[in-house]
């Protein structure tokens, strides 16, 4: 049997001695959408922080149980980090460019992985920027300060910057949260472009949103995984009664 890009077996965590996640298992298709939903404070962003280690960064916590990527342990002691960082890469809630011009944002990390061929480097600037379906916006403007981008166009160079380096899963926690319903679409559509290259694990309060992108949903109280399944069935016929009652709107 092939392994999934990424799989838990029976995870726990805890921030200090107060306990998290409980006994997780949920497989992660590749070249899909996964989108995680849940109450707040069920443990969503706990969880995708947990498949590159940005829980490592909080001091007192604590990873029982096993999570693979290309079925590999990440949480041996062995594990390279900033490698896992590279090919796992992350999207947050509000676009965060770094304070340099649009361009700076794109070569920052390649050129930290080595890459310093100018003609290399404008490549990669053009390519991540057209995955990113924000080049036909910017290609004239490739020298101006990233903050002055609207905010739809700084959480597509947020995206960019994360696919210059390479990564083979994104991690997006409500990355349209903070966006307006058009910038919003336009990230949707995009999610649904990368999955043919990426693999990506997404985190939504919109239940809209996740039934339009997503392939696989989890519904997460608690901190346990409730319910894992196709998208379609978790909506429309899950097992669980309690997800039955969150996707209905009952409560959350
Ligand atoms: N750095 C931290 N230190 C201590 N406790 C934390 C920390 N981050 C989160 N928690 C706690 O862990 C639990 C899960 O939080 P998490 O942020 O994963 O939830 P979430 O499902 O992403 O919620 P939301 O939908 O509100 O973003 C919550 O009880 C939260 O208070
Ligand atoms: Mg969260």
């Amino acid at each position: 049997m092939t392994m999934d890009i990424i799989e838990t077996d029976d995870l726990c965590f805890w921030y200090g001695d107060k306990q998290t996640l409980f006994d997780i298992n949920i497989p992660i298709k590749k070249n899909a959408i996964t989108a995680l939903i849940g109450p707040s404070g069920c443990g969503k962003s706990t969880l995708i922080r947990i498949f590159n280690r940005m829980n490592d960064l909080i001091d007192g916590t604590k990873t029982t149980g096993a999570v693979f990527f290309n079925g590999e342990n990440i949480y041996k002691p062995d594990t390279d980090v900033l490698r896992l960082r590279k090919r796992v890469g992350m999207i947050f809630q509000k676009p965060n460019p770094f304070p340099m011009t649009v361009k700076d944002n794109i070569t920052y990390g390649p050129k930290l992985h080595g890459v310093n061929d100018r003609k290399e480097l404008d490549a990669i600037v053009e390519e991540s920027l057209r995955k990113a379906a924000l080049w036909d916006e910017v290609k004239d403007r490739l020298n101006t300060f990233a903050l002055s981008l609207s905010g739809g166009q700084q959480q597509r160079l947020c995206i960019a910057r994360a696919l210059s380096i390479n990564p083979q899963v994104l991690l997006m926690d409500e990355p349209t949260s903070a966006l307006d319903p058009i910038a919003t679409s336009k990230i949707e559509e995009l999610a649904l472009e990368l999955k043919e290259e990426y693999t990506v694990v997404t985190v939504t309060h919109n239940m809209q949103q996740a039934r339009r992108i997503s392939d696989y949903t989890g519904f997460m109280y608690l901190g346990k995984l409730e319910e894992f399944g196709r998208t379609k069935h978790v909506f429309d016929n899950p097992d669980s009664k309690l997800t039955k009652k969150y996707v209905s709107g009952i409560f959350g």
